[in-house]
Formats: C-alpha cells, sequence, structure tokens
C-alpha cells in the first residue's frame, strides 16, 4: 500500500520543537496530570499507582463510553468504541468500509488523511474545492455534482483544518438528505467540535442525525490532552462491531491508564472547554485587532474551532516564508503548501502568549516586504 508523504505532520515533527512563539498550533495549551487533579480534586496519584496495568477494558469502559456520550444527543455504549487518537478513528473507519474502487468525497483544503488515505486503498476521490471567498465553505451544489451511483462515503473535517469553518446545520442536513438517497455513508471528522466562541455551546454532530454518519474526535484538541492517545469513534452499531474486528489488528485496547484519564477529563468536560473556550476568545480578538493593522494578512475567520487559515500578499512561497520566518524570529507557522494552498499559513488560537508575542514581531518582520 503505497501512501504520499503527510505533509502537514512531516512540518510539525522538523519544526515545531525548536521555535519560540508557536502561532500555528492546532492543540489548546496543552494540560499536566497535576493540572486535571486539581481541576478534580482526585486522588490520581494514588489511582495511577495502584493500577494493575493489564490491557483493560477492551473497547473502552462503560465510565469512558457514558463520558463520551454526554457530548452528543444519541447513542449508548454499543456506539462507541475508542482509539487510539481520531487518526486512528479515521484510518479504521476508512479501512473497515472502504474497498478499492469505491468512490469517496472529500473537502480540499483539508487534513490530508481524509483523500489520500482513501486513494492508498485504491478509492476513487473527487474532490470538492473550497473558495475562500465562500468563507471556505463547500455548498450543497458541489456535492451534487460530486456524488454518483458508486459513491460509498463523504468524508468531512468540521470544523476544518487549516479554515476552522463549521459545517452549518442547515447545510448538515441537506447534505444527510443527498447521502441517504445514495445510500452513502458520511464520515465526519469532528475533532475540533467543542470550542463555538460565539453560541459557547456545542455544535450538532454528524452522529446524531443520521443513521449512516461515522464521527470521530478525541482528546488531543479542545480537551488538550493530546499525550494520551485516547479517541473515539461514535457509529451505527453494526458498524462499530465490525471496526472493533479490525481494531484488534491494530491496537487491541488503549489501556486502563488512558482508559481512567480520559474518563476523568470528560467528566469535568465543563471546566476544561470553558478555559479551551477563554484562550481561543482572548486569541481570536488579538488577532482581530492585529489583521485590523496588517496591511500584508486578511483571513475567514471561523466561530469554531483552533485553527484559521491566514492569507499573505506577498510573491514569497509559503513554504521560503516559514522557514525564513522561524530562523530570524523563532515564530513557527505551518505553511498554506503542505495543504496544497499557496500563500497561506495556518494559525492556531491555542497559545495566548506566544500570540501576544508572536503577533506584533511577525509584524515587524512584514515590514521588509512593505512597497
Ligand atoms: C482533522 C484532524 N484529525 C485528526 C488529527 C489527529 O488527531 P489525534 O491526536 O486525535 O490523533 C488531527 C491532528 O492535527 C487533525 O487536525
Amino acid at each position: 500500500m503505497r501512501i504520499p508523504e503527510f505533509e502537514v505532520e512531516t512540518w510539525m515533527t522538523n519544526h515545531e520543537t525548536h521555535c519560540l512563539y508557536n502561532l500555528t498550533e492546532t492543540c489548546v495549551s496543552s494540560l499536566s496530570l497535576h493540572d486535571l487533579q486539581q481541576l478534580t480534586q482526585e486522588n490520581i496519584t494514588k489511582n495511577i499507582m495502584e493500577m494493575t496495568l493489564d490491557y483493560g477494558p477492551i473497547t473502552g469502559s462503560h465510565r469512558l463510553k457514558n463520558a463520551i456520550l454526554s457530548l452528543y444527543e444519541s447513542g449508548d455504549d454499543d456506539n462507541l468504541t475508542i482509539t487510539s487518537g481520531a487518526i486512528n478513528g479515521n484510518e479504521l473507519v476508512m479501512m473497515t468500509i472502504l474497498e478499492p474502487g469505491d468512490h469517496v468525497i472529500s473537502l480540499y483544503p483539508t487534513y490530508q488523511q481524509m483523500y489520500d488515505f482513501p486513494k492508498s486503498l485504491g478509492c476513487d476521490v473527487s474532490l470538492i474545492y473550497l473558495d475562500e471567498k465562500k468563507g471556505w465553505l463547500p455548498s450543497l451544489e458541489d456535492f451534487k455534482k460530486a456524488i454518483t451511483s458508486h459513491t460509498k462515503m463523504i468524508c468531512l473535517n468540521s470544523p476544518n483544518n487549516p479554515t476552522g469553518t463549521t459545517i452549518p446545520f442547515s447545510l448538515m442536513k441537506e447534505i444527510i438528505e443527498l447521502a441517504k438517497a445514495h445510500d452513502c455513508y458520511i464520515l465526519c471528522d469532528e475533532i475540533y467540535r467543542g470550542v463555538n466562541t460565539k453560541t459557547r455551546q456545542l455544535s450538532p454532530s454528524f452522529s446524531d442525525h443520521y443513521e449512516k454518519a461515522i464521527i470521530t474526535q478525541s482528546l488531543s484538541k479542545v480537551f488538550s490532552f493530546a499525550g494520551l492517545r485516547l479517541g473515539w469513534i461514535k457509529g451505527p452499531k453494526h458498524i462499530i462491531d465490525l471496526i472493533n474486528y479490525r481494531r484488534d489488528y491494530h491496537i487491541i485496547s488503549s489501556g486502563p491508564f488512558n482508559d481512567y484519564i480520559g474518563s476523568l477529563v470528560l467528566e469535568n468536560k465543563d471546566k476544561i472547554l470553558e478555559r479551551s473556550l477563554s484562550i481561543c476568545q482572548q486569541t481570536k480578538e488579538e488577532l482581530k485587532k492585529w489583521i485590523e493593522q496588517e496591511p500584508h494578512i486578511s483571513c475567514v475567520i471561523p466561530e469554531e474551532g483552533t485553527v484559521c487559515f491566514l492569507k499573505y500578499d506577498m510573491a514569497i512561497p509559503s513554504k521560503e516564508l516559514c522557514e525564513r520566518l522561524q530562523n530570524e524570529t523563532g515564530i513557527f507557522f505551518v505553511p498554506g503548501s503542505t495543504f496544497g494552498i499557496e500563500n497561506h499559513l495556518r494559525f492556531g488560537f491555542t497559545h495566548v502568549d506566544d500570540v501576544k508575542k508572536g503577533l506584533p514581531l511577525f509584524s515587524k518582520w512584514l515590514r521588509q516586504f512593505d512597497k
């Protein structure tokens, strides 16, 4: 099975550890076990030290699944399985359902896994190109044009990485009607769901509105615990059963430690999401003020998610810009070209101090491009 390099992940690996100002991070400032202990008032240290590290509940404990279900309107334990992050969730869904020759629809730009992974399985992938002038949102017409009688799955990421845009509920319902008419699955990676700075509420999940929708999510982004590598898949029971057969070949379980800490994180989700909202709100305000006075940059700023996609007007390739900027100032961005889109940089709403110090420094650096 041949697969192209996962460009954004390679860039992150090679650049994230030696920056001074991380303006591109997708995970809201990560938390420690000490932070969690303070938040929960639970004696985590004692509980961990006494824990027997067997495989634990194979597809996730009832406690963990119960905590996950509090994020949704529907479902029970049978509709969930636990994964090693959303990245493993996405691959398990696709490997379970898709076969060579199946037709798949995906967005562009989006997380590369959503189109290059099904391609590597031998699927025929049609891309819907998102237009910045339309707020990076697809239309129902785009889906109607792309869908065929062979379409097996529509792969979405909402809120989207790198644009941050969320599929509005009205469009979600229309896409679902179209999928129903063609009897196809919808896979939506909802890893950025949970920090809507406008409504301050959870947005609708595809999994609550369509019997053939499968969603993935994890503790990495809005819950600030990427290091746990804990994610989940929610979907119809018969699909979750099939995924579990395959899952045994990939991860067996995610272990009692992750299961316990993950349960605690989600049982305290209100406090954690409140913190994440506050961080994203502050950085969003900083970015808005900064863009108003920065002639080279524009952006469609999303209401939800932890990222957005900055557009710049200088004639310099995004990889070159990022390399030079990081070498000269310590400011770290992911170049748009890693998502296939030039003249853009992915911005993260996730680190308040870095944003407050990094944006003015970035402005100074940009002055060399003034005419
Ligand atoms: C859209 C999307 N899905 C999945 C992942 C991987 O997340 P996880 O840490 O849950 O595996 C990322 C990470 O950047 C992402 O942006």
